[in-house]
């Protein structure tokens, strides 16, 4: 059993660590803005290719002192990195925390490069080649007080960019934000799903990749743990395999995704081209003051924007309110859900909710809110 840690948004840890089991995660710890577990390679394999709500998987190897800059180039020159990097591989360090005598990540980041490839020197003579961009082997260094955990990134980008999405609308949710927003509103493929306000499409993207079991690592051909020495491809190609063959090849209920803005549905319907279910979601321009319910229940999910400057707060007072309207009058029998961050906004919807769910998008503490429109 190796030790792994799944990086998450803030406040997405109980969600992740419900994903983490199914994907038959053991020993799961939920912490702030992360969830420790425990599993085989396999495992960890399977949580990169299938994961829709984490951004990356760690894999801890060594916890040094980290006091001050010296002893953090001293403890970290200790470690046998011969066993995790081979010169010939090109190399980036991001570092994350810090305490009192390292407080910059960049500059702590660069101590520790420099005393892995000062060791690689002494060792071979020869150093990894740093690129900050698309490195082969990404350290993630982790400062807490006055210990540094040094983790290997077997992920390398963050799985939020799944790789299908080029074109982006007006303030699009992160794909591991929406995923985990179809978790919480307790969606399921068997229910008609309709976004109102889909902006790119995020929403009723990540529900058909979930109602169609499409594993979103399928859309990435790269992950930085090809490159570790002891990359099993037979493994990863067996999991490869079976992600494929358990795609279903139809949606048992509707997804539909309706915007007013020509622009962001075709950027939507570029997106599910790429995600290969263009044939699978509707996409409608439509005004939300024109919107009918596509069918007789389900279940709405939408983010709209919530302002920031007074006069937009005010402006968008409206489209609350509207949204409120439209959803009692014409959808009786469905479930919506509307992300804010706007607390004086969700009150203009006038309706009452029956849940609250505390999440963040990015910095900004937002709420799901809950009617049942009866
Ligand atoms: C914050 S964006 C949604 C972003 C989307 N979730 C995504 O990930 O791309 C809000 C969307 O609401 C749309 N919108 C605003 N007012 C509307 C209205 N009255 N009718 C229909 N769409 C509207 C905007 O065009 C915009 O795309």
């Amino acid at each position: 059993m190796n030790q792994y840690y799944a990086t998450v948004a803030k406040g997405l840890e109980a969600t992740a660590a419900k994903e983490l089991e199914t994907l038959g995660a053991k020993n799961i710890r939920p912490e702030f803005t992360g969830v420790s577990f425990t599993g085989d390679q396999k495992l960890l394999y399977r949580v990169n290719l299938w994961a829709r709500t984490i951004f990356r998987v760690l894999v801890p190897i060594a916890e040094v002192r980290c006091v001050n800059r010296e002893i953090l180039y001293k403890e970290v020159k200790k470690i046998p990195w011969q066993d995790y990097i081979s010169p010939k591989k090109t190399l980036a360090v991001h570092c994350t925390g810090g305490n009192e005598k390292l407080k910059h990540t960049h500059y702590t980041a660069l101590q520790i490069k420099d005393a892995i490839t000062e060791q690689q020197i002494q060792k071979f003579r020869y150093r990894s080649n740093i690129d900050t961009k698309n490195p082969d082997i990404l350290i993630n260094a982790h400062i807490q007080k006055n210990t540094c955990i040094l983790s290997l990134d077997s992920s390398g980008s963050s799985l939020h960019q799944r790789g299908y999405r080029l074109a982006m609308g007006f303030a699009p949710l992160k794909e591991t934000l929406a995923a985990a927003l179809l978790e919480m509103a307790e969606y399921s493929p068997d229910l008609p799903f309709l976004d109102p306000l889909c902006g790119s499409g995020t929403l009723p993207l990540e529900a058909s990749l979930k109602a169609l079991n499409i594993a979103p690592g399928l859309f990435k051909n790269k992950f930085a743990f090809m490159n570790w020495r002891d990359f099993d491809e037979s493994t990863w190609q067996d999991l490869l395999l079976e992600a494929k063959n358990s795609q279903l090849s139809e949606l048992k209920a509707m997804i539909v995704g309706s915007d007013r803005d020509s622009e962001v549905l075709s950027q939507a319907h570029t997106n599910a081209k790429r995600c290969g279910v263009a044939d699978k979601i509707k996409f409608m321009k439509a005004d939300l003051s024109e919107l009918e319910p596509p069918s007789a229940q389900g279940i709405i999910i939408c983010n709209p924007p919530y302002g920031e400057r007074l006069g937009e707060v005010e402006e968008l007072g409206k489209l609350y309110k509207l949204l409120g309207d439209i959803f009692k009058q014409r959808f009786t029998g469905w479930t919506a859900f509307i992300l804010t961050g706007n607390k004086q906004l969700s009150k203009q919807v006038g309706l009452r909710t029956s849940r609250r769910i505390a999440v963040y998008n990015g910095p900004i503490a937002c709420t799901l809110l809950k009617y049942e429109l009866y």
